[in-house]
C-alpha cells in the first residue's frame, strides 16, 4: 500500500442498526462498528426511529476512530462511499447526509452504493473476484441470488416474495423465547437429530423464495401445542426450521448453478454465519467464497471493498 499515491476511501454503512466506518487503501486499513442492537433487544426487533437516532450519536466517533486506527487524516481521503439503498430510510439518511457534507467540505467525490452489492461481494474481501459467479445474499433484510458478470453487471435471479430468511430466523427465535437477534441462538442450539418436524412442503427450485408460510406454520404449531398444554421442544422446532429454510436456499442455489453452468459461488450476509448453511455449501463441492464472520453482518468494510471495485472498474479517480 502506498498512502501517497493510492486511492484512500472512507466507507460508511448505516442501513439498519450498525453504524460502521472503514478506511480502505488497496486493503482494509481500519474498520469500526458501533451498534444499537442491545437497545433494540427490548422491542424484539429494530425500531427504525431509534436506529436512526443512534446513528446520529455514533457516526462521528465511528469515522474518527477508523481514521485514527488507520493513521489517516481527513485531508488524505480521496473518495467517500456509503450505503445508499436499501435500508431503513431514517438510518440511510444519516449516512448519506454525513457522507455528502464531509465530501463537500473535503471537495472529494462521494458515491452512494447498493448495500446488498456490498454483501454480494463480501466473500471476495482480500481476494480478486472471478467472473461470472453466482452470488447468494442471506441477511436480516434480504434473501437474493444473483448472476454477477462484473462489479456493475449484476442480474438478480431470485429474491424473496415476502420475509427475508434472517428476519424469519429472528421472529421464530422470539416465539421460542430467545433474545433478538435470535438467528445465532437457533443455530447454536441446532441439533440435526431433532430436525425432523415437517411444517410445510418444500417449494419448486425455480419459484421465488418465500418464508412467511413457513413462519406462520411454525407459529401455529407452537400455538396448538400451547393450547393443548403439550410440551414445546424448542430445540426440535428451531432445528427443524433451520434445516428446512437452509435446504430451500441450497436447492435454489444448485438450480441456478446448473442453469448458468457456473461453479463459483460467493455468499454474504448475516445468515452466512449459519453452521448448517456452511456445512451444506461445502457438500456442493464447488468453489465457494464464504464471507468471513467479521464481515457477515452489516459493515463498512464490504462497502469499501465493493466501492473500490466499482471505482477501479469505471476507472474513476
Ligand atoms: O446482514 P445482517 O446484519 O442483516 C441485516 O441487517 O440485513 O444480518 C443479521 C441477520 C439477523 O437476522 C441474524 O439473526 C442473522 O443475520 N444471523 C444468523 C446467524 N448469525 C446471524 N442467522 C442464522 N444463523 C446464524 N448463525
Amino acid at each position: 500500500m502506498n498512502k501517497n499515491t493510492s486511492r484512500i476511501i472512507l466507507a460508511i454503512e448505516s442501513t439498519c442498526d450498525e453504524t460502521s466506518a472503514c478506511i480502505f487503501c488497496d486493503n482494509i486499513l481500519s474498520h469500526t462498528i458501533f451498534t444499537s442492537y442491545k437497545c433494540q433487544a427490548n422491542y424484539g426487533g429494530v425500531v427504525p426511529e431509534l436506529a436512526a437516532r443512534y446513528h446520529l450519536l455514533f457516526i462521528h466517533d465511528a469515522v474518527e476512530k477508523a481514521l485514527k486506527m488507520a493513521e489517516i487524516k481527513y485531508e488524505q481521503l480521496t473518495n467517500i462511499v456509503y450505503s445508499a439503498e436499501p435500508g431503513l430510510p431514517g438510518s440511510v439518511m444519516v449516512g448519506k447526509v454525513f457522507s455528502h457534507q464531509l465530501g463537500g467540505v473535503l471537495q472529494i467525490p462521494v458515491l452512494g452504493l447498493n448495500h446488498l452489492y456490498g454483501h454480494l461481494f463480501s466473500g471476495w474481501i482480500n481476494k480478486t473476484p472471478k467472473y461470472p459467479f453466482i452470488g447468494l445474499v442471506v441477511s436480516g433484510g434480504e434473501t437474493c441470488i444473483y448472476l454477477v458478470n462484473s462489479p456493475i453487471d449484476i442480474q438478480k435471479l431470485n429474491d424473496t416474495g415476502d420475509d427475508a430468511v434472517g428476519e424469519v430466523f429472528d421472529k421464530i427465535a422470539r416465539r421460542l423465547g430467545y433474545d433478538y437477534p435470535g438467528g445465532p441462538k437457533i443455530d447454536k442450539n441446532f441439533d440435526i437429530n431433532k430436525a425432523n418436524i415437517q411444517f410445510i412442503n418444500s417449494d419448486a427450485a425455480y419459484h421465488r423464495f418465500s418464508f412467511s408460510g413457513l413462519k406462520t406454520a411454525i407459529i401455529n404449531y407452537i400455538y396448538q401445542k400451547e393450547i393443548h398444554h403439550e410440551q414445546i421442544d424448542v430445540v426440535a422446532i428451531g432445528s427443524s426450521f433451520q434445516k428446512f429454510a437452509i435446504n430451500e436456499i441450497i436447492k435454489k442455489l444448485k438450480y441456478y448453478m446448473t442453469e448458468y453452468n457456473i461453479n463459483i459461488v460467493a455468499v454474504g450476509g448475516g445468515v452466512a454465519a449459519n453452521s448448517y448453511l456452511k456445512q451444506e455449501l461445502e457438500k456442493l463441492n464447488v468453489e465457494i467464497h464464504l464471507v468471513e464472520r467479521k464481515y457477515a453482518g452489516d459493515n463498512a468494510a464490504m462497502i469499501a471493498y465493493y466501492g473500490d471495485l466499482v471505482l477501479k472498474y469505471k476507472k474513476i479517480e
